[in-house]
């Protein structure tokens, strides 16, 4: 017990920060665990460059506070990103809104819109560290089984006639983490009409579009209402140290979230003018087919890896970096054999909300080269044979 432990609220460690700690202090292991994009696809020299014209150009101003909501060149070059690359109408009434990350949005969406006993929908399983701040608001979690056609919007809809309320439809439709689904045109029309008889708010986390080879209209451009907020994020497509993600939402909602930010005077100025630039001067742009590329040779080969070896075990993710794969066993009690085999992945139980599936693993393709994601599985298919 430390001094003043009464009276602070206790967390819990995300499984996945957990295990890139314990794949941190080993050498030689093949990190399947890693959530964070190729290392080798960050363009290090382009930001370099760019952060020097940057401060010639501003100088000390371009080290003062941001201010709320975003500095007014970035918001510019997002919106005209959003609707260009990402194929994304942004409507009249909608504002972007930069954040210091898609999951600093989350966050600050769930203050805003989370009390003690609300209900907040996902599919199950789900992105641990987006619902976790939803519970730290003492919001109850609602869990929908996913399939490869994304969430079972019909369950959904079946709670829903039996009085079942939420405040918050959370979702990852496209590439979804940690199943690497994408969900169907068919599904997503009935999300959005399901909300509009409900009267539902839905929040779309989407920052697997960019480096997504082909993905269907976001939920946010089939919106005609103006039920759906949209999160994003540069993490995927440029590097996710830089922390900056957007969210478009009303008007009248994006000055909540504006005002919200007061709080933490987040999204450092330098970061925001140098992104800024790396979109204006087509950085951005140039990167999106070669990453759509990548990742998706990477994905083939993590898939022809299971398929191999593990056949019949794992979900059929069609792009983002993830699959989950049932081991058979307990997948927490058997991480040190896996790791004595030479490869970590991440216990996936805590990603369900409904049940826990102990025997489920998180496995990552994004940082490791293709030869290692093979290799990887090949150790942790005999790690489990042995
Ligand atoms: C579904 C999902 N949402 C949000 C995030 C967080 O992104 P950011 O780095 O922009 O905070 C991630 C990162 O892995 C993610 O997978």
């Amino acid at each position: 017990m430390f001094v003043g432990a009464q009276a602070f609220r206790r967390l819990e460690w995300s499984p996945v920060e957990l295990a890139s700690r314990t794949a941190r202090d080993l050498s030689g292991i093949i990190n399947l665990a890693s959530g964070s994009p190729d290392p080798s696809v960050i363009p290090v020299k382009e930001l370099a460059e760019l952060f020097e014209e940057m401060v010639r150009e501003y100088g000390a101003k371009g080290f003062l506070y941001p201010g709320a909501g975003g500095v007014p060149e970035l918001v510019k070059e997002l919106r005209s990103y959003v609707s260009s690359d990402l194929g994304i109408d942004i409507g009249e009434g909608d504002v972007l809104v930069v954040v210091s990350g898609a999951q600093h949005g989350i966050k600050l969406l769930s203050q805003l819109l989370l009390e003690p006993g609300d209900i907040a929908v996902t599919e199950d399983p789900t992105f641990w560290e987006a619902v976790d701040p939803m519970r730290f608001q003492g919001a109850r979690l609602v869990g929908i089984p996913i399939d490869e056609y994304g969430m079972d919007t019909s369950k959904l809809e079946d709670l829903l006639r039996r009085g079942l309320k939420p405040r918050l439809i959370y979702v990852i439709p496209t590439c979804h983490n940690p199943c690497g689904y994408v969900m169907s045109l068919d599904r997503r029309k009935h999300l959005l009409e399901i909300a509009e008889e409900y009267d539902l708010l839905i929040l779309e986390d989407d920052p697997y579009r960019p480096i997504s080879p082909n993905p269907p209209p976001s939920l946010k451009s089939m919106d005609r209402r103006g039920r759906v907020i949209y999160v994003c994020s540069m993490s995927k497509v440029l590097a996710p140290g830089l922390r900056i993600g957007f969210v478009v939402l009303s008007r009248d909602a994006a000055e909540e979230l504006s005002k919200l930010e007061q709080h933490d005077f987040s999204t450092a100025t330098p970061i925001q003018l140098l992104v800024a630039r790396a979109l204006r001067k087509g950085l951005v742009r140039s990167l999106i087919p070669r990453l759509r590329m990548h990742y998706k040779e990477k994905m083939d080969v993590l898939l022809g890896s299971l398929e191999e070896h593990m056949p019949g075990s794992y979900t059929k993710a069609e792009c983002g970096f993830f699959t989950i794969v049932r081991l058979g066993v307990d997948a927490e009690r058997h991480l040190p054999k896996a790791i004595a085999s030479g490869v970590i992945y991440v216990p996936a139980k805590d990603f369900y909300i409904e049940k826990k599936l102990p025997d489920a693993a998180r496995i990552s393709m994004s940082t490791q080269p293709k030869e290692k994601i093979a290799e990887g599985v090949k150790r942790l298919s005999s790690s489990l044979k042995s």
